[in-house]
């Protein structure tokens, strides 16, 4: 507890620093600047949003921007699920309670301006939902993936024109990697069956990259911004041209409640960060938000991080061939359409804020460091055998 509570001082000291104006690449300048996040305003046009989920990760951050704007917020959830961040917000939401396999009773009878379809996880989910309300409601949106258009064979770049698989393959390249062809077929039809039901000019479809920020129930991204805090020696795996690409979920959902406000349709990629970003420019980005003095262990030997399983240290993934063009999303249909950019700095330091904070059980980070199938716990004896076999 006593070195959490240090670390807390040492990053919120450096945290001044940083808002002084200290650049943080220095090979290359962020694109977005502090305007590109302007302060929420409400909107002259308050809308009345349903959002499907709403209470896990997501949802939160979609319904702390569109409160700021002024619209009003119903959610439709079976009342499992707890949010961790913005709860004190939950109290100005209107909690609808149900169930997407067989009990939509709550959603009948009633209209909305526009959905927002979080919890899309079966096609049928959507489907039953878009037909029950597309009369109730102007706009469907959509939360796809980029997985959609996995497998990631090529560089891409993966836009929003590129055809999407709608079944799965034969043999054994389907067998192999199951859940995640599944995963992103399922997301194909579902876009589908929006655009179907609702109307291509009454839909809209994200397809999210790695949604990075406070709320997150993976520890994927976190991995980095615990360890870049700890400091010390940090393996970094892959090539320097390897790419990184994520999205800050507050830019993801402020971007969302804009396209609705707009009445905007179509299909955009949610992948920042809004320049192609390295994995090298990435690390030493996102550690000059720390004091933690690091000496990264560079190994871009493909073989030797296999065989020691080095393999899934997000934003970015060792390139198999299945996921090597994945970090090679396009941003630009989005961008046209408005969405924008925080600095890394400011994802970083609101991640870890966050991450100390007491909305994550201490059990957690413990199980990030230490946990049976923590890297952290296992990551100097990589580097040792890495320095022994030079
Ligand atoms: N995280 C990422 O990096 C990432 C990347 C790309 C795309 N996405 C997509 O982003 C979307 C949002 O993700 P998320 O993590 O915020 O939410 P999520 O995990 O997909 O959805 C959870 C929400 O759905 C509700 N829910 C679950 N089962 C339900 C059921 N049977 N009936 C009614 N409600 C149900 C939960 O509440 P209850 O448990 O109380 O029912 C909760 O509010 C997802 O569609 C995901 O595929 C995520």
């Amino acid at each position: 507890m006593k070195n959490h509570k240090n670390s807390r001082r040492k990053f919120l000291q450096n945290s001044a620093k940083l808002s002084a104006g200290i650049p943080l690449l220095s090979a290359c300048s962020f694109k977005t600047t502090p305007e590109s996040a302007p302060a929420i305003v409400p909107s002259d046009k308050p809308m009345k949003i349903l959002i499907l989920g709403g209470t896990s990760y997501l949802g939160p951050h979609q319904i702390a921007y569109a409160l700021q704007r002024g619209h009003s917020i119903s959610t439709f959830t079976r009342g499992k699920t707890k949010p961790t961040v913005h709860k004190e917000l939950f109290d100005k939401v209107e909690s609808l309670v149900g169930d997407r396999n067989d009990n939509l009773e709550a959603l009948k009878g009633r209209k909305w301006d526009v959905v927002i379809d979080n919890s899309g996880r079966q096609v049928k989910w959507t489907e039953d939902t878009a037909k029950l309300l597309k009369d109730n409601a102007e706009m469907y949106l959509y939360v796809s993936s980029v997985s959609a258009y996995y497998p990631f064979s090529d560089f891409g770049p993966f836009d929003e024109s590129r055809e999407v698989r709608l079944t799965p393959p034969e043999g054994k390249a389907y067998e192999n990697n199951k859940m995640t062809w599944d995963y992103g077929i399922m997301k194909a039809n579902s876009e589908k069956r929006t655009r179907e039901i609702f109307g291509e000019d009454r839909s809209i479809i994200i397809r999210p990259h790695f949604i990075v920020g406070p709320g997150d129930r993976t520890d994927r991204f976190i991995y980095w911004v615990d360890r870049l805090a700890k400091g010390g020696e940090v393996l970094l795996p892959g090539a320097d041209d390897r790419r990184v690409q994520y999205v800050d979920v507050r830019d993801l959902a402020g971007f969302m409640i804009r396209l609705l406000e707009q009445r905007v349709s179509g299909i955009f990629n949610g992948s920042g960060p809004g320049f192609e970003m390295t994995v090298p420019q990435f690390v030493h980005g996102a550690h000059a938000a720390f004091n933690s003095p690091v000496n990264f262990v560079r190994v871009k030997d493909r073989d030797f991080l296999k065989e020691n399983n080095v393999f899934f240290l997000c934003p970015w993934i060792l390139p198999n061939e299945d996921v090597k063009g994945m970090p090679h999303t396009s941003i630009e249909a989005a961008v046209a359409a408005g969405l924008t950019y925080r600095p890394l700095a400011d994802t970083i330091q609101h991640l870890y804020n966050w991450w100390i904070s007491d909305a994550v059980p201490q059990e957690r980070r413990t199980n990030l460091a230490t946990g049976e199938n923590a890297f952290q716990g296992r990551e100097a004896a990589v580097i040792k055998a890495w320095k022994d076999q030079m």
